[in-house]
């Protein structure tokens, strides 16, 4: 991975390359159409890293009054590791605070060893287990963070 890291906005037309890094890293992947709503409400933060134009990662998240929900973050199998997942979270948390939110939360596999990793990192504690959260029947940690 060379060092052209950018990070931007969400645009329909990246939606081709961020479904299909979707669809290869998550077991029960988003459908397509809820990145299409997603990008249509104004509500919605949503970015794109680019790593020499190309697409390797990215997240969605929704603003409601003083909360954001952390809906979406992902950074392609080859580039893990080197703060891009950071960089997306930490982007999110600074849009949702211009907009007023002052608490984040999100829902996360309880086995999903990395991304757990990664927001605790970030200063998320978990907060309870959502019982039966996925589609396949599976438990979430539902994780926050005061924003400031
Ligand atoms: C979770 C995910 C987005 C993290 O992205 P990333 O770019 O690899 O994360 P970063 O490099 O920014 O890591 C930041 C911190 O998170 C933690 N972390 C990241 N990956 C980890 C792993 N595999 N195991 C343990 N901790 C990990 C570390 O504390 C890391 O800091 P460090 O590298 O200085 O130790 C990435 O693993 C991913 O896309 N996973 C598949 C999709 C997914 O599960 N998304 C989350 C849905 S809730």
């Amino acid at each position: 991975m060379q060092k052209e890291i950018m990070l931007r906005a969400m645009r329909f037309d990246d939606l081709d390359k961020v479904y299909e890094i979707e669809r290869c890293l998550f077991p029960n992947p988003w459908p397509r159409y809820f990145f299409e709503e997603d990008l249509q409400f104004s509500n919605t933060i949503a970015f794109v890293v680019e790593n020499n134009g190309e697409i390797i990662g990215y997240s969605l998240g929704s603003c409601a009054d003083i909360r954001l929900h952390i809906t979406n973050i992902a950074v392609v199998a080859g580039c893990q590791r080197r703060g891009i997942g950071q960089i997306l979270l930490r982007e999110m948390e600074s849009v949702a605070i211009e907009r007023g939110c002052t608490f984040a939360y999100l829902e996360v596999r309880m086995n999903n060893t990395a991304a757990i990793g990664m927001y605790k990192n970030a200063g998320y504690d978990i907060l309870h287990v959502s019982k039966r959260y996925y589609i396949d029947g599976d438990d979430a940690y539902v994780m926050h963070k005061e924003l400031i």
